[in-house]
């Protein structure tokens, strides 16, 4: 228990591995080819020079720093319509040529799209998934994916970190050095991690300063130029109880279920597949006010839920449901920082909150 109580936003130096010989869990990297990358993007980019792809499409419902950093490699980039809360991709009617790649997302560990990769690859595109929100699932590890790239940083408490491996065992280029920049940006972000760890131990510490630290740190570890994964990083993966935190997750995510009452306007997005372990909590509230008000007054209380991801961006060719959907969720964290009981409190909060 800390001294100061609160729960989400950016990972502070958690006390890993948090017991030693628990559960390292299965890796799917490490039983295939594989690049340890600086962050998702580096590994993105590994696996579309490894591919020399002409197109990719993505799905509408995306991280669209992501986009932007396939455009910037000079790519182009085509959509298609697939989101956390949707049955199946919207990928039949799509003409898929020669030279194209297909991105599919595996959403907060919710959704297995296994079906739909299997279909594209049938098509001929080369597949490419994104198991940022659950790297170790079923789905990870029984994928036959020409490429599975994941951005480390957002379930382990790691600085950076991304990894892309070829299940089909497809060319990758030769892992890079670490870039300077992520160097610098990772150090930075540490900083920001330890000071948040002093301030929940309730030390005087200032917190508009160690958030300006760890929002400059994640801003600046992509720059553009492929990097691999920091020292700090690489040994803490290799350490971290994986397996474990999967099981910590699966608690967390079971006490804010059963501790959440029927609320108007609230769903809380269960996982298709009921062995399949949640990256959060992922609420969907039925309209933006709601969602805007009840993050609002959930971060006045402590709670600080994730808007993943603001679709804000211009053209036409995201579906509008999707848009008004990125207003409607939030994503309150379950990792191995929290027990059981705190995702009860949390729960409470919600309740507290949606009046
Ligand atoms: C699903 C998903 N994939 C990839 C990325 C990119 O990761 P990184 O910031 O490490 O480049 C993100 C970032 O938010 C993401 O959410």
């Amino acid at each position: 228990m800390t001294a100061r109580w609160e729960l989400g936003s950016l990972f502070d130096l958690a006390p890993w591995p948090v017991d030693a010989g628990a559960d390292p869990g299965r890796r799917p990297w490490d039983e295939h080819d594989r690049r340890l990358t600086g962050t998702g993007r580096g590994a993105l980019a590994l696996a579309l020079a490894g591919g020399g792809f002409r197109r990719v499409w993505v799905p509408s419902y995306l991280c669209q720093e992501v986009v932007t950093s396939i455009e910037d490699a000079g790519i182009p980039v085509a959509r298609y319509a697939d989101s956390p809360v949707d049955a199946e991709p919207g990928l039949a009617e799509l003409a898929l040529a020669a030279g194209d790649a297909v991105l599919i997302v595996s959403y907060f560990g919710v959704r297995r799209r296994q079906g739909a990769s299997a279909a594209a690859a049938a098509r001929g595109a080369a597949v490419i998934e994104d198991h940022t929100h659950a790297p170790c699932s079923a789905w990870a590890l029984a994928s036959t994916a020409d490429y599975c790239v994941a951005s480390l940083r957002k379930l382990l408490p790691i600085a950076d970190g991304g990894v892309v491996w070829s299940p089909r065992g497809r060319a990758l280029p030769p892992e890079p050095p670490v870039a300077a920049a992520l160097a610098q940006a990772a150090a930075t972000k540490l900083e920001g991690m330890v000071l948040k760890r002093l301030y929940l131990d309730g030390q005087a510490v200032d917190k508009v300063a160690l958030r300006r630290l760890l929002a400059a740190g994640e801003a600046g570890l992509y720059a553009g130029t492929a990097s691999g994964m920091t020292a700090l990083s690489r040994a803490v993966l290799g350490a971290a109880p994986i397996g474990a935190w999967d099981r910590r997750r699966a608690a967390c995510f079971a006490a804010f279920a059963a501790a959440l009452p029927e609320l108007p306007g609230v769903r809380l997005v269960r996982p298709e597949h009921a062995d399949d372990v949640p990256f959060s909590a992922l609420l969907e509230l039925d309209t933006p006010a709601r969602r805007d008000r009840v993050l609002q007054r959930c971060c006045e209380r402590g709670v600080y839920p994730s808007t993943l991801w603001p679709l804000d961006v211009p053209g036409d060719d995201l579906p509008p449901a999707h848009r008004t959907l990125a207003r409607r969720l939030l994503s309150v964290p379950i990792d191995m920082r929290y027990a059981p009981d705190d995702l009860v409190r949390a729960a409470g909060v919600v309740v507290a909150s949606s009046g």
